[in-house]
């Protein structure tokens, strides 16, 4: 990342696990990827692999993430899940992610269910997680943070937005980056000392689809209904129109208006 060093990034952090070793690239097929093929090499728990650009970013649901070299945060992290609690990872990555934005620039980050970020009705952020063996996860974080999204590849254009369409103020990355590295760290040991609900709590009360009706489409099947809640899995639960509640772990919600 141009102007961004491993050492600047870790220097005085102060985490338990988070960051406490770090490399930064110039360009990488994918961060999730370098981290995985880390994870074969040994790297344990708490490895940050950073990218100022990357060729083959990789989103949710096959997708790829594109970027805008220089303009964005594209990160990603070796962390441990709890058995059965794999998507929390993703939900503690997007909640740093909002309360740091909140935070640092005064923006109104929102979560849209399960872990996009998104300001004004678009998307300026995502994660990624996936296993990486033993336990580990490669926590992959991407923020539009500096830039137009009108730059972006045009099917991704119109639903995307940068933190710097949001704020007249610039924006210092190294300084968001590490607001969110110590608020995940802060999650993380949440997550692992049995404190789960209250990062589900905060997650919720930051989501924009609880309350409203969505149309929500995973494995092939799609529900219509008002987004009741977070389960403590991170779940979403809708009521359908007929008031059969239907439980979501992935998937796709898009807001009815
Ligand atoms: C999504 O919204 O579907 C998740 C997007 C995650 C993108 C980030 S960018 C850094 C990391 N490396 C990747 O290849 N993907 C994640």
């Amino acid at each position: 990342m141009t102007g961004l060093t491993a050492e600047q990034i870790t220097a005085a952090l102060g985490t338990h696990l988070v960051a406490r070793r770090a490399a930064v690239h110039q360009q990488l097929d994918s961060t999730n990827l370098e981290a995985l093929r880390q994870a074969e090499r040994g790297a344990g728990e708490g490895l940050l692999v950073v990218a100022h650009t990357q060729t083959a970013g990789r989103a949710r649901l096959g997708r790829t993430w594109a970027d805008l070299p220089g303009g964005c945060l594209l990160f990603s992290l070796l962390l441990r899940a709890l058995t059965g609690a794999e998507g929390l990872l993703p939900v503690a990555a997007a909640l740093a992610v909002a309360e740091a934005v909140r935070d640092q620039l005064n923006l109104q980050a929102r979560i849209k269910w399960p872990n996009d970020l998104v300001l004004g009705g678009r998307k300026f952020g995502g994660v990624l997680a996936e296993p990486a063996g033993g336990g580990l996860f490669a926590v992959g974080v991407g923020v539009n943070v500096t830039g137009d999204a009108a730059d972006l590849p045009r099917d991704l254009a119109a639903a995307a937005t940068f933190l710097s369409e949001h704020t007249d103020a610039p924006i210092d990355r190294l300084s968001l980056l590490r607001a969110i590295l110590r608020r995940l760290d802060e999650a993380y040991l949440a997550l692992h000392g049995g404190r789960a609900g209250q990062l589900i709590e905060r997650a919720q009360a930051l989501d924009c689809v609880v309350g409203s009706e969505v149309c929500l489409v995973a494995a092939g099947k799609e529900v219509r209904g008002v987004a009741q809640g977070w389960r403590p899995t991170g779940a979403l639960v809708i009521r359908d129109r007929r008031g059969h509640l239907h439980e979501f772990q992935a998937g796709d919600a898009t807001l009815q208006q």
